[in-house]
């Protein structure tokens, strides 16, 4: 049995302790936003944040979160809307959508690292991959989220 905090929410569920965060999240606490691209870390689809961390939940495994914190894109904003969503909808960055929840979570922590990101920090930071080719909207949701967060109306 493997105990967490999800979204604010305690969790325990009774898996292997190396079944990846992703799919004890999807199959077992039925918490869809994060997504399943590519299973070995390297497209961010699946990106969640661990202890205010932000981690790629394919390849992490359920025993490493016993005890943490963990925040999906379902609980990014705490029940409105993070500024970082309302940037997205602002810019309407997806278009099919299924990178969008890695990005937005991504972006949620580059911009509490670095609130003033460039666009050269934006792409070494942001190293999820969209097969829609949605960057460049992405790049400009980044900044205006920024400027949501340090109070622009
Ligand atoms: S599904 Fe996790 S990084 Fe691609
Ligand atoms: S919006 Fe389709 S993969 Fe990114």
């Amino acid at each position: 049995m493997i105990s967490f905090t999800v979204n604010g929410q305690p969790a325990r569920v009774d898996v292997e302790a190396e079944k990846p965060l992703l799919w004890v999240l999807r199959e077992d606490l039925n918490i869809v936003g994060p997504k399943y691209g590519c299973g070995v870390a390297s497209c961010g689809a699946c990106t969640v944040h661990v202890d205010g961390v932000p981690v790629r939940s394919c390849s992490m495994a359920a025993s490493d979160v016993a005890g943490k914190m963990v925040v999906t894109i379902e609980g990014l904003g705490q029940g409105t809307l993070h500024a970082v969503q309302k940037a997205w909808i602002e810019e309407q960055v997806p278009q099919c959508g299924y990178c969008q929840p890695g990005f937005i979570m991504s972006t949620a922590a580059l911009l509490k690292a670095n609130p003033k990101p460039s666009d050269k920090d934006i792409d070494e930071v942001l190293s999820n991959i969209c097969r829609c080719g949605t960057y460049s909207a992405i790049r400009r949701a980044v900044h205006r989220a920024a400027a949501l967060l340090a109070g622009a109306p």
